[in-house]
């Protein structure tokens, strides 16, 4: 496995095969191991980026306390068989400030976006670099950020960009809570808490019609600050009869969760 920390040392030896690239923010779990494993399925070379994207934090939000365990981290990657792993500084990502960005568009603006009004440009465009960086075949991505996926999709459809987006599904541990970087801030009694939210999205599914989801998710997570539930189609437009997506995100303290599940509606 090589660690690589510039742009230039990417790809000295991997010829013409075909690449997959996980592109992460470190502090790696069982989670960013199925993407991992994923494109090892698929893919004879597969890169990881571990790369904490100034741009998508806001001026409130965690970016000096983000967990780093890079060590760790290249632990995991070998033992999955990585090929490269690209661990850059923010200068060979962003040589200069960027003048041009990634406009997410309105569904930038909704859901996470209401609360994080520059995350999606600051996720876009680094997601939009790192393609370049790279330049991949396959880019694997988690449902469980299934916003940030519908507009990495979206993206690389309306600029051509020519790679194929694979969508992964949401890594749970055994109470139903979807992994994530950030439930190491959760407190014990947070932890235990946090289950509420696969139960809603359990309780949520089971249901028809987006009032009768948003009703069930609401009375499962009573007691949780909840940010909101929303009732989508599968791109995140408004819900039409048939598939349809189920999103949360809700508050332990000042820890905010996200979790998704596809709903099937037949009633609107
Ligand atoms: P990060 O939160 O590190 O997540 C990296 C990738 O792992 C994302 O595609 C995310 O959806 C996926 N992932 C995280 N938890 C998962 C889980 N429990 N099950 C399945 N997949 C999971 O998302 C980012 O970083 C950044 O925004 C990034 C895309 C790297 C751009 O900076």
């Amino acid at each position: 496995m090589r660690v690589v920390e510039t742009r230039e040392d990417l790809y000295t030896d991997s010829g013409d095969a075909r690449r997959g690239v996980v592109m992460t923010m470190g502090a790696l779990h069982e989670g960013h191991a199925d993407l991992i494993r994923a494109a090892r399925d698929r893919d004879e070379h597969v890169t990881v980026t571990i790369f904490v994207n100034p741009m998508q934090f806001g001026p409130q939000e965690d970016l000096a306390r983000y967990p780093r365990t890079l060590q760790a981290d290249l632990e995991l990657c070998e033992r999955l068989g990585v090929n490269t792993v690209y661990v850059p500084q923010v200068a060979d990502v962003y040589p200069r400030t960027p003048v041009v960005t990634v406009d997410p568009g309105t569904l930038g603006t909704e859901l996470e976006g209401v609360v994080r009004p520059t995350h999606f440009r600051g996720v876009l465009t680094v997601v939009c670099k790192l393609l370049r960086i790279t330049s991949p075949d396959d880019a694997y991505f988690g449902e469980k950020d299934y916003q940030q996926l519908t507009l990495i999709r979206a993206m690389v459809a309306d600029l051509n960009l020519g790679v194929t987006v694979v969508g992964v599904p949401t890594s749970r541990e055994s109470d139903g809570l979807a992994r994530s970087s950030r439930n190491v801030y959760l407190t014990k009694d947070q932890r235990a808490a946090a289950a509420a939210i696969p139960r809603a999205l359990q309780a949520g599914a089971a249901m028809s019609s987006p009032a009768a989801i948003e009703s069930a998710v609401r009375a499962e997570l009573d007691g949780l600050e909840i940010d909101y539930v929303a009732v989508r189609d599968p791109d995140l437009g408004p819900p039409v009869l048939g598939a349809g997506r189920l999103l949360i995100a809700a508050r332990l303290g000042t820890t905010r969760l996200l979790d998704n599940c596809a709903v099937r509606l037949e009633a609107l």
